[in-house]
């Protein structure tokens, strides 16, 4: 796939995305400018996966400070937390959202004694550094993925952590992606993902543009491939993981996780620590988004599938009790339980190498 996910053109002010929701049947790309077509893109999944909103919101929140017509340093601030919380609204789960916008916001508070035009300047350097660090993350989780792997191994995903979900190569499908780069073969299950179908339409699109070996399967398949024999592994992405290892994702992540456990197939969750929220204890904590029931019984149907006015429940994501998984991957390397021990030395060797 040689198409950015998200990128920023910056002469037009414009933040550049393929709009994941016409995926597969069509390729668009998207030119937005204002605060709202941002903020409408990231909650219509237009961008979506994790660290993509994290890095389009950065993008988006620059694009609304450029914009900020002052040279007072108060109204500035202002005017900036105005558009970085009204981002941060778009969707409640992944915490990338509030980390991104957050380091942004960082900018602006630490540098009171620069002028608006250096702030300016300094928060595009930010945003453009989120995106790379964004890619060289996703290589690191690769490389780390791989080493739990061999060359002809099954793999199950669930949704999209792949390259639509980042900035490059992905979180949970970087290990294929990088696998393909050095001739490995990996044959790859992807569950459709109900309701909106990341797996089926976008995870089984940017394999196959790499030329993986790939398989859709509807969801209440998972079962039955693992008891064929034909997974040897579970690589899934996350939105946020809280401080004991609890594992927030798409929904229906954490039913895939308990069929692993009964067909003792080892379950890895990848993501980089920016999905790491060490401030949320447990699942518990975690904001679970609910979104409208018309993607449930309308979306992707030529009719309804279900009667007009039943109840629906439509939560986004799930959460994966720690215990389930067997490793947690990211760009410093792979925690393993007992998580609240392992995380927090992720940590001091993620601080150890930024130092
Ligand atoms: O609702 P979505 O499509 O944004 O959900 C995405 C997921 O659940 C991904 O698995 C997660 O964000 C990780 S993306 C690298």
């Amino acid at each position: 796939m040689t198409i950015e996910t998200v990128a920023l053109d910056d002469q037009n002010s414009q933040l550049v995305l393929i709009d994941q929701t016409q995926l597969p049947g069509r390729v668009e790309i998207l030119r937005l400018s204002t605060q709202e077509e941002i903020c409408e893109a990231i909650y219509l999944l237009k961008v979506r996966g994790a660290p993509a909103i994290g890095v389009a919101a950065a993008f988006g929140v620059y694009l609304g400070a450029k914009a900020i017509d002052t040279e007072d340093y108060a109204t500035f601030c202002r005017l900036f937390d105005e558009k970085r919380a009204y981002l941060e609204s778009a969707r409640p789960t992944a915490v990338n959202l509030a980390w991104a916008l957050g380091r942004m916001q960082q900018v602006v508070l630490d540098h009171s004694d620069l002028s608006v035009a250096e702030i300016k300047a300094l928060l595009l350097k930010e945003c453009n550094a989120i995106k790379a660090e964004d890619i060289e993350m996703c290589r690191h989780i690769g490389e780390h993925g791989l080493s739990v792997l061999k060359d002809g191994d099954g793999i199950l995903t669930h949704c999209n952590a792949g390259q639509l979900a980042t900035s490059k190569y992905g979180t949970a499908l970087a290990p294929i992606h990088l696998g393909r780069e050095r001739g490995m073969h990996f044959r790859v299950y992807t569950d459709e993902t109900r309701p909106l179908l990341q797996g089926a339409r976008l995870s089984a699109f940017e394999l196959m543009a790499d030329g993986v070996d790939t398989t859709v399967i509807c969801d209440n398949m998972a079962s039955q491939v693992m008891k064929n024999g034909w997974i040897n592994a579970v690589f899934v992405g996350c939105d946020r993981v809280a401080a004991n290892g609890d594992v927030c994702n798409k929904i229906g992540t954490s039913g895939v996780a308990i069929l692993a456990k009964h067909y003792g197939i080892p379950f890895y969750v990848l993501g980089p620590t920016s999905t790491i929220d060490l401030a949320t204890p447990t699942g518990d904590d975690i904001p679970i988004e609910q979104r409208p029931a018309e993607e449930v019984t309308d979306m992707w149907y030529e009719k309804p599938v279900a009667p007009q006015g039943v109840k629906v429940y439509n939560p986004a994501f799930d959460v994966t009790e720690h215990d389930l998984i067997t490793g947690i991957i990211t760009e410093h390397g792979i925690a393993r339980p007992p998580y609240t021990e392992s995380l927090r030395v992720l940590f001091e060797k993620k601080e150890d190498t930024t130092r």
